[in-house]
C-alpha cells in the first residue's frame, strides 16, 4: 500500500530515487502515511477496545495500568480471604470487563450485583458505560472499605456482608469472578431461586473463571447461553486450567 503511495510521489517528481533529500521525504511521508493507522490502533484498542485482545504480550498489564490511572483508583493486588469457602481477591482484567458488560446488554431497568466485588474494579469501570443500577457485595472489611473509597463519587453501593446473606429480590443481573467454592455457589443460587419464586423474572448471570458451572448446568431453572474460551483471552489465567474464561446464563421465566 505504501509503495503505491510512494510511486505516486516519484511519478509527480516529488521525490527522486537515490537523492538524499528524497530519502528524508520518504521517511517523513512514511511516518505521515502510517500515523493515522497508528492513532486508529490506539483508539480502537485502548479507547474503544476492539477488535481483539492479547495480541501483544503484556498488553493486558498496560491496559490495566491505563485504566487504573484514568479512573484514579487502585484495585490491583491479591488478598487472601478469611472465609473457609471463599477465594482470594484478584481483580478482573479491564479488557474482559468491557466485553462481559457489552455481552450482558443491561438497561436502566436492570440491577446488577458483583458478588465478591473486592476493591470494586468491575463496578468503577462499568459505572462509566453501563446504564444499570450497580451494587457490590464484599465480605472482607478492608476490601469493602477500599471499594467504597474507589466509588465515593458514584451512585454505586457496596454492602459488607456474605453473598449468601444478600437480598436478591430486586436483582436482575449477577456478576461473579470465581469468588467462592461450590458450597457457597449452591447457597447463593438457592437464595436467588427463592427470590424467583416470590418474584419470577429474568436474571442474567456472567460467571468469570467458571470453576463451578457444572452446578449451574444441573439446575433446571437456569438456561445456559454460551462459554467464552480462554483462547479468546490468552492473558486471562484461570486456575485450574479448564479453558473457560466466562460463562453466561439466565433464569427461565
Ligand atoms: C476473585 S475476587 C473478585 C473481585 C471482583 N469481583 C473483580 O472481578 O474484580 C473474589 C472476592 O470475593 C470475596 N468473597 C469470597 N467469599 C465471599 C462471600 N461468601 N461473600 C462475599 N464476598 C466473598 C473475596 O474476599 C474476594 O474479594
Amino acid at each position: 500500500m505504501f509503495n503505491a503511495f510512494y510511486n505516486r510521489l516519484v511519478k509527480y517528481k516529488l521525490v527522486v530515487c537515490g537523492d538524499p533529500l528524497s530519502k528524508i521525504i520518504k521517511f517523513f511521508s512514511k511516518t505521515i502515511y502510517y500515523f493515522p493507522g497508528f492513532l486508529r490502533i490506539i483508539y480502537s484498542r485502548y479507547i474503544m477496545r476492539w477488535p481483539t485482545v492479547g495480541v501483544f504480550p503484556g498488553e493486558l498489564y498496560l491496559h490495566d495500568k491505563f485504566w487504573e490511572r484514568r479512573l484514579k483508583v487502585s484495585t490491583t493486588g491479591l488478598k487472601d480471604t478469611e472465609l473457609h469457602d471463599g477465594l482470594r481477591y484478584e481483580a478482573t482484567p479491564y479488557l474482559l470487563i468491557r466485553d462481559i458488560f457489552d455481552r450482558m446488554a443491561l438497561t436502566e431497568d436492570d440491577v446488577l450485583v458483583d458478588l465478591g466485588c473486592g476493591k470494586a474494579r468491575t463496578l468503577c469501570f462499568s459505572e462509566r458505560f453501563c446504564k444499570a443500577k450497580l451494587l457490590g457485595v464484599e465480605y472482607d472489611n478492608k476490601l469493602a472499605d477500599t471499594a467504597k473509597e474507589n466509588l465515593k463519587n458514584t451512585a454505586v453501593e457496596v454492602s459488607c456482608m456474605k453473598a449468601q446473606d444478600f437480598d436478591y429480590s430486586k436483582i436482575t443481573a449477577i456478576y461473579l469472578y470465581n469468588p467462592f467454592g461450590e458450597k457457597t455457589v449452591a447457597a447463593v443460587l438457592e437464595k436467588l431461586h427463592q427470590s424467583l419464586i416470590d418474584n419470577p423474572r429474568k436474571v442474567k448471570i456472567a460467571y468469570a473463571n467458571p470453576v463451578h458451572d457444572d452446578l449451574l448446568a444441573s439446575l433446571d431453572w437456569l438456561e445456559f447461553e454460551e462459554t467464552w474460551s480462554t483462547k479468546q483471552y490468552p492473558h486471562f489465567y484461570v486456575f485450574p486450567r479448564h479453558g473457560r474464561a466466562v460463562s453466561f446464563w439466565h433464569t427461565k421465566i
